[in-house]
């Protein structure tokens, strides 16, 4: 019997963007499964908690059956190792994230030479698209209905809309 083909894509998903959701769904089509993988990563500030994370991704892929939401601390390849992952997965939006991804890929291929890490163009459509970006204009009341799925609209809203109040 072959082997099962498990891909792990890491990330901060803060929130998820509807160019996750697309490399997710274009991922899971590649592997037999497909583990994504929110870093725990208190540095980063981030807007929502890991757990709020996991819960919006299984919200808007929880319908593809091979795709599994985790989160995980430490290196991303030691990761891998342990859900037995032999490659990695990350999107590439534009020539400006190459350069960071080139080395964070080399780096993981030189401390676990047995993970890979391919890269999937994002969807022209999303090439523009961060999390970032998004939190930026939802910072400012600006419309967020383009960039995220139509789940995680309201619970960013209702972020800011706190911060105000
Ligand atoms: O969505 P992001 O923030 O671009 O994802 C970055 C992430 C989580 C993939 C990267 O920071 C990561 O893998 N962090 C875990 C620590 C690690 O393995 N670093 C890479 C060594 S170069």
């Amino acid at each position: 019997m072959s082997e099962e083909r498990i891909g792990l894509y890491p990330g901060s998903f803060d929130p998820i963007t509807l160019g996750h959701e697309d490399i997710i769904r274009r991922a899971s089509s590649i592997f037999d499964r497909l583990i994504v993988a929110v870093l725990i990563n208190n540095a980063k500030n981030p807007l929502f908690s890991v757990d709020e994370r996991v819960r919006m991704i299984q919200c808007v892929v929880g319908d593809i059956p091979n795709v599994e939401v985790r989160s995980f601390s430490g290196l991303s390849v030691e990761f891998a190792k342990s859900v037995g992952a032999r490659v990695l997965v990350r999107g590439l939006r534009a020539v400006s994230d190459f350069e960071y991804e080139l080395q964070m890929a080399q780096t993981n291929n030189i401390m676990c030479p047995k993970i890979d890490t391919i890269f999937l163009t994002t969807n022209i459509r999303y090439a523009y698209l961060s999390s970032s970006i998004v939190k930026e204009v939802a910072s400012y009341g600006g419309k967020i209905e383009d960039f995220l799925p139509e789940q995680i609209i309201p619970l960013v809203k209702e972020k800011y809309s706190k911060e105000k109040s």
